[in-house]
């Protein structure tokens, strides 16, 4: 018999010997459950995102059965249930949309069953953020478990990153650089094992986030899925996650003002996704930390990018483990003074330096030194201006450094069917100085913030050569994709923010050096133009796009729901019966 250490939740469930305990045993009895299972030890929720839909995620019946041998291991009681699972490559019209249905889905099985601690498992972009969201607004003891990159995507002998090479191939296509059959023959080469994609994609940078956050084991982020050590991991987190439900190891004591601030600074050097600003910042929200865009600029940038991965630099997932992966990173950073809080608590009950302090670092090339960086100041660049007065983003690792100081002739898109059908204009009046811009693409406006920031280029131009020109838009883009593109406008178009007013012709300048994006036109035009405007309301088909019309926040908020900021603990809620 073990004894519990704390009192338990589940206790509230299956410790009283009356007609509610005799429910709530009896019928997870029809399971074959033995007696003893219910003797008081901890019960932990394995909350799955698996789903043969979600093909980043659809290994991880498999690593669920060795979480469960940890927890067996351990003494704890393992009950294994699914969620909404958020597929980034087939949902339309964006897994983000989704996101924060995921997270109320978590949160609400979290707090209504008898779950004293949780293993989260994740892995496709959207799985991390929406399962630490709902985890958090519960405030349970929570250890993230990772599915784990792909391998290498292979293509003519060479390799290729996932999500990358596909942008790449796409405008080569267009170019006249490729044929078709070029361009096909990546498609099986590129997703050639289970896992996330092998780039330092969304997917990855949410990996590495969930580390440095010391939301997980040390490792959890590189381990390929394929890898054996990946179950070995599975299985310390699973004994680990009974431990943490004894000492009652919140989420809230990891999840601190430091552990954020650990995570931007890591993004930094990581070249890590735009879309890590608005999930840090709505998985801030759920736990009461407050996180500004400015954050970003203070505490990232000026930090050298040491990771020399897609779409940044050269190489993919397996490599940057190989080499040493997050800890020889997070090494790197606090030999140099700059682990802004090497203190900071994680999951395995030591701080974050004591994990990484004797890291080893196989590899200069792919976790470059300090004095060799990919990047000098990495980091993602915030902007402000008349045209985002709540800010914009940029990632400038991603960015050709000639046009991060520039301004040119608008070329406007009034939304994603507008852009396609002009774009492909041979006679559009565009050259490689303009700037695009994108509207109707933000969480509103799409609806659901939708990956089509990095716009591809006018066909005519990428004929004469023409390999990058500023864009702007109120949508995100994907962690694998790269360019000189500004997103994240907020407040966004639909919403009636500036960028709503801009017109083909008007003049926009980006200086991120000094963090501005400005559109050349008076106030009081700018105040006109918007006035004669009316918002677009995409909530018309009723459901859940109704709600998440009316609720959902700015990308300076994180996009989360209104109505979902803020924890709300895990009191256990009265009887069913
Ligand atoms: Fe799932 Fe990239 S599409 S991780
Ligand atoms: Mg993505």
């Amino acid at each position: 018999m073990t004894t519990p250490k704390r009192k338990l939740r589940s206790a509230e469930w299956f410790g009283t010997a009356d007609k509610n305990g005799f429910m709530y045993r009896s019928w997870m009895k029809n399971q074959g459950i033995p007696d003893h299972a219910f003797d008081g030890r901890p019960v932990i929720g394995i909350c799955n995102t698996w789903s043969e839909l979600t093909p980043c995620n659809a290994h991880f019946r498999k690593i669920a059965e060795h979480v469960k041998r940890g927890i067996y291991e351990a003494g704890g009681f393992p009950v294994e249930f699914p969620v909404f699972s958020n597929g980034e490559s087939n949902l339309r019209p964006t897994a983000m949309l989704t996101r924060n249905l995921a997270s109320m889905d978590v949160e609400e099985a979290i707090r209504g069953n008898p779950i004293d601690a949780v293993v989260l498992l994740v892995g496709c972009d959207k799985t991390t953020p929406a399962l630490l969201m709902g985890a958090a607004s519960c405030d349970v003891p929570a250890i993230v478990v990772t599915g784990g990159p792909m391998l290498n995507g292979k293509l003519d002998g060479k390799d290729i990153g996932s999500g990358t090479a596909v942008w790449r191939l796409h405008e080569s296509l267009k170019a006249g650089e490729i044929n078709e059959h070029q361009f096909f023959a990546a498609e099986a080469g590129m997703s050639r094992s289970a896992g996330t994609c092998n780039t330092m994609g969304t997917a990855s940078t949410m990996a590495c986030m969930a580390e440095s956050l010391g939301t997980s084991l040390p490792h959890n982020a590189a381990i390929p899925a394929v890898d054996s050590r990946r179950y070995v991991l599975a299985h310390m987190s699973g004994k680990r996650i009974v431990e943490m439900a004894h000492e009652g190891l919140t989420l809230s004591k990891i999840l601190t003002r430091e552990a954020f601030e650990n995570a931007i600074r890591t993004n930094a050097a990581i070249g890590g996704s735009t879309n890590a600003v608005i999930h840090l910042k709505a998985i801030a929200g759920r736990i009461g930390v407050q996180l500004d865009l400015e954050d970003w600029t203070r505490i990232g940038r000026g930090t050298p990018t040491l990771v020399d991965l897609q779409p940044s630099g050269r190489f993919l997932m397996e490599e940057f483990y190989y080499a040493g992966g997050l800890p020889a990173v997070l090494r790197r950073l606090g030999e140099n003074g700059l682990l802004p809080h090497p203190n900071a608590l994680t999951v395995n009950g030591k701080s974050l330096w004591d994990n990484v302090r004797e890291a080893p670092q196989y590899n200069d090339e792919v976790i470059r030194p300090i004095n060799n960086p990919l990047i000098a100041d990495g980091g993602i660049c915030i902007l402000r201006g008349n045209l985002a007065p709540r800010g914009a983003v940029l990632k400038p690792s991603a960015a050709s450094p000639e046009l991060l100081k520039h301004r040119g002739r608008a070329v406007v898109f009034e939304n994603l069917e507008h852009y396609k059908e002009r774009i492909v204009d041979e006679n559009l009046d565009i050259d490689a100085s303009c700037v695009m811009v994108l509207k109707n693409c933000g969480p509103k406006g799409y609806p659901g913030m939708a990956e089509v920031g990095n716009m591809g280029l006018p066909p005519k131009l990428l004929r004469q050569g023409v390999k990058d020109m500023v864009r702007i838009s109120d949508a995100r883009m994907s962690g694998t994709a790269y360019g000189t593109v500004v997103l994240h406008v907020a407040p966004e178009a639909a919403a009636l923010g500036p960028l709503a007013a801009v017109r083909d012709g008007d003049f926009i300048e980006l200086d991120c050096e000094n963090g501005r994006l400005h559109l050349d036109i008076s106030d009081e035009e700018l105040a006109a133009r918007l006035a004669a405007l009316a918002g677009t309301d995409n909530g018309g088909r009723g459901g859940y796009q109704r709600l998440y019309v009316d609720h959902v926040l700015q990308a300076d908020d994180g996009c989360d729901f209104d109505f979902l900021v803020g924890c709300r603990g895990a009191a256990v809620p009265r009887h069913s019966h």
